[in-house]
Formats: C-alpha cells, structure tokens, sequence
C-alpha cells in the first residue's frame, strides 16, 4: 500500500482544494476521442465535493510549450467532467493559467463548487518546476491533492513545485490505486511472474527490461523491440525496425536472463511485408528475412508459444503490442495476447500508452485487472525509479 497521506486523510471542508489531475487526453477537432482519463479522476473529484472542498482542477495538456495554443484549451475538458459528473465544471480561461479569471471564480466559490483552470503548460515556468507560477498555483489554495498518475514522472509546478507552497498536500484515490497494483505486481507477485514487453524501441525499454529481470520468472519480448534481439543473434532482419547501438546490450540481457534463471522468450516467427501497409501482401519467416522485408507482427508459432507462457501465470504485466495492431492485418499477435490475458486466471496489469489503447481498441478493457492510466509514468515505476510527484507528498 501507497504510505502517502490521502484524500481520506485530510479535512477539505469549506476549504480550496488545489486538485492536479491528468486531463491529457487525445483531441480531434476539439472533441475527445478517449475520455478513460476524465472517468478515472471522477473518484477523487467526487471525494473532494463530498466532503465540501471547493474544488480547482489543473493539469496540462499536449505540449504547447509556454505559449497559449486554442487547440490545446481544456475547454473541451470542462464541458465533458461537467457531463460526466452531472455538475457545472466551471472554466476559467485565463492564457496565464493563474490570472484574473481564476482568481475571480475561485473567490466566488461555494463549498462543493468545481472550477478548471487552463492548460498549465501555457505558462513556460510549468515544465521547468519555476518558483514564481508554483507560487501562483499555491496561492489558490488551502490544499494540495495530486491524482496525475500519468504526469507523475515529471517534475513541474503542477506535481511537485506547488508542494512546497501548500502546507497540506495529498495523493487522490487514482494516483494510490495505480501504485498500488503496479507496486504489488512488481514487489510483491503472486507467481509465477510474466512480464511482456513490446513496441518499437529496445531504447526507451532499457532500464525496464532490466529492472524486470530481477524480478519475474519469465519476460516475453515481441514487437519492433524484437528485431534488435533477432539481429544481436545473427539474424537477417531485412529492413525492419532496429537500434544498432542496442546490439550489445541485447545479447547482454540475454545473457543476464539465463545466469538469473528466468525465461527470456523472444519471436520464434514473424509476419513479414515488402511495405508498410496493411494491404500489403504477407507471409510468415522462420528465422532470416529477405532484404526487402520488414518484420510488422509476431507469427503464428510465436502466438502458441507466448499463450502457453502465460497460460499458468499469476501475475502478468504487459507494455507495448507485439506488432502493428493498428493495421488489422497486423494486429493478430497483439490480439493473442490480448486473448491469452482475457482467459488466464491471474492478476493483469497494462501499462498505459499504446497498451492500454490496443487493448481497449480490440475490445478487452474490461477483461482486464487494470489498465493504467500513465504511458510513461508507468515504464519509470517499472524501472524501478521513485516518480517526483510521489515523492512531493508527504508519508502518512
Ligand atoms: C502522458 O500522456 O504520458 C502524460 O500526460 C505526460 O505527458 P508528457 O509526456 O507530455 O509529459
């Protein structure tokens, strides 16, 4: 459990209650494409009006780098929470975050009341952690609450600079419950112990795969990642996706896996094209590819290999698909695993990011144990490493 006062922890009646939550969310044409962020903040947001705080909400979103972008207003944010939580969410729209607007809506708060401010990314200081707008967010409030799990692997004024201003700061019910499982599965599994790791880039997996490796019983490498372990085998991997200066420390984390006794299982076949396309014409390689082709899924011996590798785990943690499941063509090892998770009797945790949004996208959310809402933040926990805005809250 997360030794962090909470919001159950604190009084918040009658007071102002500086929320940061992580409202970025995708926008198309200013409509949200993927609310699973707003619904996971409702818990605490809910906590808060209860128990008779006035609510101000803050978080960033996208990366308008200081200036004020109209495509990047939390506009949208504000009239889908209000939905959402069936009460006025009320916008205040100042382009320097903390301006006239919102300290004129919050001095017109009554207990219970929500306002939003705007995206705090507009104010350059933001992603710098600067002490003069972590000031200005403090002094809206009496309290600090932080629930960004998915911005809390970096140190801005939002997560961790306002917490030097505000005597009382508290994680939400969103930032415990993602520490929670995500901290369970990886100090504390049930076993055995089967972490998958996917996606493009052995490079932004480093730290991972090996943090991992101390811990699990049996780690399942499938995705563009794989070609780099292929490769550092002496395999022809055509034109597919590789980091050269990875060679070396693939076959050292092969090595590492077999000294410590834990299963290393990488793709045994692949589904290969001349083009990346999902229209393009297939087949499946056993071993070297032609120069021509590039490797775009796990093939199907790979997929039995990986769901009886799963098949008696008890706990399971997934990050990044097994191939390009965005062209359906491509999407069938993704799937497998999605399927294999879905069926298993065990503890399943996605990390965000691409996971969580191949697994919601192939429909199998709500099969699984949690899906988290941080991309990155998740891949530093896993790591290993302590996220800044954790560490900003006091221990109980
Ligand atoms: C995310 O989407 O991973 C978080 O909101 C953090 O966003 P950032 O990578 O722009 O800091």
């Amino acid at each position: 459990m997360l030794n962090k006062k909470s919001v159950d922890d604190i009084n918040v009646k009658g007071k102002r209650v500086l929320c940061r939550c992580d409202f970025n969310v995708p926008l198309q044409n200013g409509v949200i494409t993927d609310e699973n962020r707003l619904v996971a903040a409702l818990p605490t947001i809910k906590k808060l009006v209860a128990d008779g705080g006035k609510v101000i909400l803050c978080s960033h979103l996208g990366k308008p780098k200081g200036e004020p972008k109209p495509e990047l207003s939390l506009a949208p944010v504000a009239v889908r929470l209000s939905e959402l939580l069936g009460q006025e969410v009320k916008f205040a729209a100042d382009d320097c975050v903390v301006g006239d607007n919102a300290k004129a809506a919050v001095e017109a708060m009554k207990d219970g009341d929500i306002v939003l401010l705007q995206n705090t990314r507009y104010r350059a200081e933001e992603t710098k952690n600067g002490e003069a707008f972590s000031k200005d967010l403090a002094s809206l409030a009496d309290v600090f609450v932080n629930d960004a799990f998915g911005t809390a692997h970096r140190a801005h004024c939002s997560t961790v600079g306002v917490t030097q201003f505000v005597d009382t700061c508290a994680v939400g019910y969103l930032m415990q419950k993602e520490i929670d499982f995500l901290g369970n599965a990886v100090n504390n599994p049930a076993r055995p112990f089967v972490a998958i790791l996917g996606g493009s880039k052995v490079s932004s997996k480093i730290s991972v795969i090996n943090n991992l490796l101390e811990k699990v019983d049996t780690l399942i490498i499938g995705g563009g990642m794989s070609y780099t372990f292929a490769k550092a085998q002496g395999q022809e991997i055509g034109k597919s996706l590789v980091e050269d200066d990875y060679l070396d420390y693939a076959k050292e984390m092969i090595a590492k896996a077999e000294a410590k006794g834990v299963k290393f299982l990488l793709p045994v076949d692949t589904v290969v094209a001349k083009e990346f396309n999902n229209d393009a014409p297939s087949r499946v390689v056993e071993g070297s590819m032609e120069p021509d082709e590039m490797g775009l899924d796990i093939g199907p011996k790979t997929r039995e290999l990986y769901k009886a590798a799963l098949a008696d785990a008890k706990t399971v943690v997934w990050n990044g698909p097994m191939g390009v499941f965005e062209m359906p063509n491509f999407a069938k090892g993704t799937v497998a695993v999605a399927e294999a998770l879905a069926e298993i009797d065990a503890t399943t945790i996605i990390g965000g990011g691409d996971s969580a949004a191949a697994v919601n996208t192939l429909g199998f959310g709500d099969k699984m144990t949690h899906i988290s809402t941080g991309g990155g933040a998740s891949l530093e926990f896993l790591e290993g490493k302590e996220l800044p805005g954790v560490a900003a809250i006091n221990d109980k």
